[in-house]
């Protein structure tokens, strides 16, 4: 037996669904219906019931002209940076006024809820700075090799973009992503739930041809970046990661850095927490161990309920979470088809499955995952489902290439108590009401 817990308790009153959640989803013969159709290639059972008789054609946006028909568009060179549709002006970073005490030393989150594929747009990448952004000059940005190398090194941009270059997309998260929902459910959008995480695509140089330039020493164990922005942001790394796939980046998406993430160069670590990607990267330090020891620069720790607290936790956890229907994209077409929508990540590789309930969780669907599936990089889930317009309770739970299980919040709890801030990556639940709203809730 399900109950809702968290915010709004809104199923325990709620007679109907909360007595019988299974009474919330499409019945299993519709759902394999719609399924057999779509297997089919038989379009015919979707669009009968997605589009609109042709009766329709009294409707004025089909008889009457509308400007864009009747008027000459601006030419070629009125926009040379082009900019959304105006009518898409709602979809844009927001943060939360009262996370922080300043905006210079704070988040914006990315509006995932109004994002499709895996790939986020550059300016609508979440932002986290503890300075403001730095607004460097490309030709006076510096990169320094320092420490335990045989030969230290400075770059310019110009010597980094000399090296071979890869291409690869990646999702950083913020390690604080979800912080806000440890003990219980409290902001009503995924923008705001989950939306400290972007997917790109960099270009850059693998941070070994830079390292093996320099030479580290055998006893280099530890790498510290150093950012050029007015924290001086620095974050120490182990060798054996920054050997592996570290880059340092100069392009996201195919453009140049934007400022807001870093330009003219960034550090990746694929996979593990944003913290690490140092942003307006100026510096890397070689050390040994005592030299970690001493500086501790490992930052961020998980505080367990007991009091002890877990360290190194630098690998972000299997994760997903429905995108759309959610708080801030409710269903408005009323029953019917209805598209499920939603990302899914692992910090250790790609996905292998992602599973959708709409009962909170008493019954599980295999969701499609669509385009391309790649290792530390977002993947995009559907499921495609006949909506009969009752209550919903919507869940994701995601698996990753070595079968690791994303967690619910209270195995997530059990295991490590409600004093984190960092690392949640428990399943989040939407509740869906009848007349399409939704809110965020919990179920246990
Ligand atoms: N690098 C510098 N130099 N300064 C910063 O404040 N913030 C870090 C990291 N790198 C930060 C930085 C944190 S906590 C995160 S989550 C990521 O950058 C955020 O990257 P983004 O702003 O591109 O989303
Ligand atoms: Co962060």
């Amino acid at each position: 037996m399900s109950s809702v817990t968290g915010r709004k308790k809104l199923l325990s009153q709620s007679a109907d669904s909360a007595a019988n959640p299974a009474a919330a989803v499409a019945s299993p013969s519709r759902r394999q219906l719609l399924g057999a159709g779509l297997a089919a290639g038989a379009g015919a059972a979707l669009s009968g019931l997605a589009a609109r008789p042709a009766a329709a054609a009294g409707d004025p946006v089909i008889t009457e002209i509308q400007d864009w028909n009747r008027y000459l568009g601006d030419g070629v060179d009125a926009r040379p940076y082009g900019m959304p549709s105006p009518y898409e002006e709602q979809v844009v970073r927001r943060n939360v006024p009262w996370l922080t005490a300043d905006p210079v030393s704070s988040i914006n989150f990315t509006p995932l809820h109004e994002l499709d594929g895996i790939i986020t747009p550059n300016g609508l990448c979440f932002e986290r700075h503890h300075a403001g952004i730095a607004e460097v000059d490309p030709a006076k940005h510096r990169l320094m090799i320092e420490g335990l190398v045989d030969k230290p090194l400075v770059f310019t941009m110009e010597d980094i973009k000399r090296f071979p270059r890869e291409n690869r997309a990646y999702f950083l998260e913020c390690a604080a992503n979800s912080g806000m929902e440890w003990r219980g459910a409290q902001l009503n959008g995924c923008q705001f739930t989950h939306g400290m995480v972007h997917c790109v695509v960099y270009t850059g140089v693998r941070l070994r041809y830079l390292l093996e330039e320099a030479g580290v020493k055998t006893n280099g164990k530890w790498l510290l970046a150093e950012g050029a922005d007015a924290s001086a942001m620095t974050r120490s790394i182990p060798m054996e990661k920054a050997l592996d796939d570290c880059m340092v980046a100069f392009k996201m998406n195919g453009e140049a850095l934007r400022p807001e993430q870093g330009y003219p160069l960034r550090l990746v670590v694929p996979g593990w927490e944003g913290n690490m990607w140092v942003k307006w990267l100026r510096r890397l330090e070689v050390g040994d161990m005592a030299w970690h020891q001493r500086e501790e620069t490992s930052k961020y720790t998980d505080l367990l309920a007991d009091g002890k607290a877990r360290r190194f936790t630098w690998v972000m956890d299997v994760k997903s979470v429905i995108t759309s229907p959610s708080p801030q994209a409710p269903i408005t077409h009323g029953r019917g088809p209805l598209v499920i929508s939603g990302l899914a990540w692992s910090g250790s590789g790609t996905i292998k499955r992602v599973d959708v309930t709409t009962d909170g969780g008493r019954n599980w669907t295999t969701a499609r995952i669509d385009g391309p599936s790649l290792p530390k990089a977002l993947h995009r889930f559907y499921l495609d489902i006949d909506w009969d317009g009752s209550e919903l309770l919507l869940q994701s739970r995601a698996i990753d290439e070595n079968g690791v299980v994303q967690p619910t919040k209270d195995e997530l709890r059990l295991a490590r108590g409600e004093n984190s801030i960092y690392h949640n990556n428990g399943i989040q639940t939407w509740y869906v009401q009848a007349n399409g709203t939704v809110e965020n809730v919990e179920v246990s």
